[in-house]
């Protein structure tokens, strides 16, 4: 509930930038809310995987400690608003998340910001492959699953590099739902019981990935993702750091433990939670909270006095 309380007030705090086009400032009071209100959380934090560098924004550091320095050490990863710019747009899908892990846990990826990645839930375990060409992955998905192809729905970010993707996903016989933003999002609900999407393909966010091996261990979900560096600077930086390029990193890598917690606050609405609504005097949130270990998934809707937040 501590973690909860972090993302709530990153998404409240967001609010006023709701479709105002200002995106950095949206993320800068997501970070200073969710930085205070990690401050007070019962453990010993590390951000490992802090994100904002890609595009200059705020960000709450790698290497930063947070918490109150008692309790269990942890790694943490944030994405205070993923889904910015839907944010500064006023479009649906923004949230705010956080996910933690035992110290040492979550995987580094030495600052190569994409990955390939493919997200299914549990029946993808063994039978699709980040590997092999879309098409057979839908193939094999849909008689795992039980499916007509044609009733099969893949999730992919609306970028010009997926636009051969795109057209194998459809020659294939499958339908997209094209993401603007947020493949946390699309990735969690491609794992999740009695979602519309089968599976999430494409390139994105390699903090996003590694985000999303955390709540994956909830969801009992599978994910395969591959280092794909921007430039020569990067793909050396990642070789001097001594990864293998091409090797395929399943949620045991991106995060070793299975002692993992995802939040995630809805800042505008979407398809996982809806954004923070003003209802009265009350603000409403509404959260996601995943226990790895466990393997429960909560919902948590809060009201919170808005005179207080003012
Ligand atoms: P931010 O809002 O944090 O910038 O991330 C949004 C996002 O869509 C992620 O969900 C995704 O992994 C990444 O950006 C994709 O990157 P790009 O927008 O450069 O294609």
């Amino acid at each position: 509930m501590e973690l909860v309380r972090a993302t709530e007030a990153a998404a409240i705090r967001a609010v006023p930038f709701i479709g105002r086009g200002d995106k950095n400032a949206a993320d800068g009071a997501a970070v200073d809310a969710m930085r205070k209100f990690l401050g007070t959380v019962n453990f010993d934090g590390v951000i490992v995987i802090g994100e904002g560098e890609k595009d200059h924004a705020p960000m709450l550091y790698n290497g930063e400690h947070v918490g109150n320095g008692h309790g269990p050490a942890a790694d943490i990863a944030v994405d205070p608003i993923d889904g910015t710019s839907l944010t500064a747009a006023g479009r649906q899908n923004a949230l705010s998340m956080i996910a933690v892990a035992d110290r040492g846990s979550m995987y580094d990826p030495s600052a190569v910001f994409y990955m390939d990645k493919i997200v299914t839930g549990g029946e993808g375990r063994g039978v699709v492959d980040l590997r092999k060409p879309i098409g057979e992955n839908i193939r094999a998905l849909a008689k795992a699953k039980n499916k007509d192809i044609a009733d099969m729905v893949i999730a992919v970010l609306d970028r010009p590099r997926h636009a051969q993707l795109v057209d194998d996903i459809r020659a294939a016989g499958a339908g997209t739902r094209m993401l603007l933003d947020g493949d946390v999002a699309g990735g969690i609900n491609a794992a999740l019981y009695g979602t519309r999407i089968d599976m999430c393909v494409g390139i994105g966010g390699t903090p996003e990935g590694i985000i999303t091996a955390c709540a994956l261990k909830a969801l009992d979900g599978f994910i395969q993702g591959r280092l794909l560096p921007r430039d020569d600077d990067e793909r050396q930086k990642a070789i001097d750091a001594g990864h293998d390029l091409d090797r395929v990193l399943e949620a045991n890598d991106l995060v070793t433990s299975d002692n993992t917690y995802f939040v995630a606050t809805g800042v505008t609405d979407g398809g996982l939670v809806n954004g923070v609504r003003k209802l009265g005097p009350v603000l409403r949130t509404e959260s996601i909270v995943l226990r790895g270990r466990s393997g429960t998934i909560r919902r948590v809707q809060a009201d919170h006095v808005a005179e207080k937040w003012l």
